[in-house]
């Protein structure tokens, strides 16, 4: 569980022993881990980290409608896509979507080792490994999707020793590693302090090394801060959390501030309900239903609906 680069370090015993408070604490930890402990022994014949992370080879229907069942115990499946022995994960997000957006501008990781803060369940760690990463390490506190990515690493470990690591745990839990790259995306509207967390950012980057950082974006002049009356954050597109949405231009300001240079908007745009949607495999309320039935190009709370952004920048040597 513990990545090669925090293998030696000090702190490793107790980033260790949070992880594992963290995932048998959560009080869905029996079904989700009697999920993952029907899913059958199955070994691939091959692999492939391409647009569908997959695992494949020839299976029963018996075996298949086993492991649809095993999975489908681990749902929601928010990133993806995955398959699996014929079975598709068909994930909420078409997450190849934003890597296509963002791949040309990474382009070749070889021998680099990449942080992914708030990683979800690990999609984008395959594909920084079929880039050429040496080691992925994501972080995200989320229980469930650790167990997901168990789930994919209960196959496609028996093909290879993959150093797609995942750390249960917020990037404020983590001990400080300098990274060649460092991947913050989907992350920072959720911070209180947008600044500081890329502060922290710029401390995870090797100098000489990257940062990408990816975030709903509004146009207007001072970003979007969803409160409530009370001035607790309130919802955009439903979803809770949301402290604000900058700018393009904030998001290159607080980079600049934080001390890295070369900083360029790589992408910019809107999210449409064919890449955030409802499937078989996340059945809860998704994008189409965080619009405004008259008016699509509004949020059900009146906001703008969702455009995305990635700036990429450099850490000086
Ligand atoms: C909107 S999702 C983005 C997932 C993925 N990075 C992507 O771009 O598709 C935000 C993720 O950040 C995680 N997260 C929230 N707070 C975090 C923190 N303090 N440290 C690390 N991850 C965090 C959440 O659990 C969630 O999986």
């Amino acid at each position: 569980m513990i990545p090669d680069i925090y293998q030696q370090h000090p702190s490793r015993p107790v980033i260790e022993q949070a992880a594992v408070d963290r995932v048998t604490n959560h009080g869905d930890y029996a079904r989700w881990q009697a999920a993952l402990d029907a899913l059958p022994e199955i070994t691939p014949d091959s692999f492939s980290f391409g647009d569908r992370v997959s695992a494949a080879g020839s299976v029963s229907d018996r075996q298949r409608l086993r492991l649809t069942e095993a999975l489908k115990g681990l749902q929601p499946w928010r990133k993806g896509p995955f398959e699996l022995f014929g079975v598709h994960i068909d994930s909420e997000w078409r997450s190849d979507w934003k890597w296509r957006r963002i791949a040309s501008a990474l382009g070749d990781l070889k021998g680099q080792s990449v942080l992914d803060v708030g990683c979800g369940n690990g999609y984008f760690g395959w594909r920084a490994l079929a880039a050429g990463a040496s080691e992925v390490v994501g972080a995200d506190p989320s229980v469930l999707f650790y167990l997901q990515h168990q789930a994919i690493c209960h196959y496609l470990n028996r093909l290879g020793r993959w150093s797609n690591f995942l750390l249960p745990l917020t990037f404020e839990q983590l001990p400080e590693i300098e990274f060649d790259l460092v991947l913050s995306m989907g992350v920072v509207y959720h911070r209180r302090d947008p600044a500081e967390h890329i502060r922290r950012l710029y401390r995870f980057t090797r100098p000489g090394g990257r940062v990408l950082l990816e975030s709903l974006v509004v146009e207007q002049a001072d970003g979007l801060v969803p409160e409530t009356p009370s001035g607790t954050p309130g919802r955009y597109a439903r979803m809770r959390n949301v402290h604000m949405i900058p700018t393009t231009d904030m998001m290159c300001q607080w980079l600049d501030d934080a001390g890295f240079l070369e900083t360029a908007v790589i992408t910019t745009s809107p999210t449409s309900t064919e890449e955030q949607r409802r499937t078989e495999w996340m059945t809860f309320e998704s994008l189409a239903e965080a619009l405004d039935p008259r008016n699509p190009y509004r949020t059900v709370e009146g906001h703008p609906a969702p455009i995305r952004a990635a700036v990429m920048a450099t850490r000086p040597r």
